[in-house]
């Protein structure tokens, strides 16, 4: 009887155990998800159920994550912290989440991550970290995120963003980026580069809109030239100079006193300018002599063909009069005045 009750209770525990859902939220057993959102929560509710895959604990405000927070839901694939007060993060927070592909950390008030922070998520897919306060990245995470194709981080402080850290996701498919505060100066030059190659390969992104410089500001980054980008002093660059020559872009890897360059560049200009006068200028003079001298041509032709005319003709006249007019010639001869009445009649 002892050992029957012993065996029920210890059911009784299990069951309650395996099917427990914490006070504030819904469970779903069939697909094992677990709403807490909205709930006023300001900590990761106790008492989850382990086999959870999903757990949504957006809309409420939990301020921080302790080392291990999700230790009890080590098979988690979706995660959405989203809307919380969320300020850091303990760079153990995630860890045990092997299996998770969805973390949604949107509207809190992140102000950086670290790169540690993710090594315990190697099977992320999504990550959303819009509309946070993060001013800055990791340079890189160190190891790849083979898997991530979905990373948002729009509407935070940004003003760079590594190269290394997007070449951490070789397979990412849609950035969102824009809203930052962008500085498009030469350290933005290697993510340009490296867009143009995501966009060409069909890479979806929203833009980068620079925020400062002040000549740059409103601009989108991948409209702008690249010529019209200033050096970076090296070695402070992102790019090597290897790389840069690789990309054909090799005076840019020049460095040299900005005031020299500039002088040079007028000196181009100077030369560049001089010579062009000169073949219009050429070409035009040649132009007028070999028409002029055309015109000057078919005048003379003209007036020799009128001179030939008018040669023959008198010639002919001259013939004429000399023969049975030769007598009215010769009174003509003495009666100028006489002729001169004539002929216009
Ligand atoms: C964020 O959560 C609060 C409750 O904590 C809620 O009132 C508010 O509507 C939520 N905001 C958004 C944009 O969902
Ligand atoms: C990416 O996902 C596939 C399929 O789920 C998995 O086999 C692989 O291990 C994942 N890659 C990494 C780096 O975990
Ligand atoms: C994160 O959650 C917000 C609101 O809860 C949603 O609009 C957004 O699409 C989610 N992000 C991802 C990557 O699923
Ligand atoms: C986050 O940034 C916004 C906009 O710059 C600012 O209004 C807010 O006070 C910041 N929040 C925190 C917690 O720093």
């Amino acid at each position: 009887m002892k050992g029957e009750l012993l065996l029920l209770s210890s059911v009784i525990f299990l069951l309650q155990v395996v099917c427990a859902c914490p006070e504030k939220c819904r469970c779903h057993s069939p697909s094992n998800s677990v709403d807490c959102s909205q709930r006023g929560l300001t900590e990761i509710p106790s008492g989850l159920p382990p086999q959870t895959l999903t757990l949504h604990l957006q809309d409420n405000q939990i301020h921080q994550l302790p080392a291990f927070a999700f230790r009890s839901v080590p098979q988690l694939i979706t995660l959405n912290l989203g809307n919380n007060s969320l300020l850091n993060l303990a760079p153990g927070a995630f860890h045990g989440l092997r299996h998770l592909q969805v973390l949604n950390l949107t509207q809190n008030s992140l102000h950086f991550m670290e790169s540690r922070l993710f090594h315990s998520l190697p099977q992320l897919r999504e990550l959303d970290l819009s509309s946070n306060n993060i001013s800055h990245l990791p340079r890189s995470l160190g190891q790849h995120w083979e898997n991530l194709t979905i990373f948002a981080v729009q509407q935070n402080q940004l003003r760079q963003l590594d190269r290394a850290f997007l070449e951490s996701m070789p397979r990412v498919k849609l950035l969102f980026l824009k809203d930052n505060l962008w500085t498009c100066n030469c350290h933005l030059l290697s993510l340009k580069l490296w867009l143009e190659t995501f966009l060409y390969k069909g890479g979806i992104m929203d833009s980068v809109i620079c925020a400062s410089p002040d000549t740059w500001k409103g601009k989108d980054l991948l409209k702008i030239p690249h010529e019209l980008y200033q050096p970076c002093p090296f070695p402070s660059g992102g790019l090597e100079a290897s790389q840069l020559q690789k990309l054909g872009y090799a005076h840019w890897a020049v460095p040299g006193p900005p005031e020299s360059h500039s002088t040079e560049e007028q000196d181009d200009s100077e030369c560049e300018l001089k010579p062009k006068p000169r073949p219009t200028n050429l070409r035009y003079a040649l132009a007028t002599v070999v028409i002029t001298g055309v015109v000057c041509g078919i005048v003379c032709l003209m007036m020799l063909a009128a001179t030939i005319y008018g040669c023959t003709y008198a010639a002919i006249t001259a013939q004429y009069h000399g023969g049975p007019l030769a007598q009215a010639n010769e009174t003509a001869k003495a009666e100028g005045k006489e002729l001169c009445d004539s002929s216009p009649a």
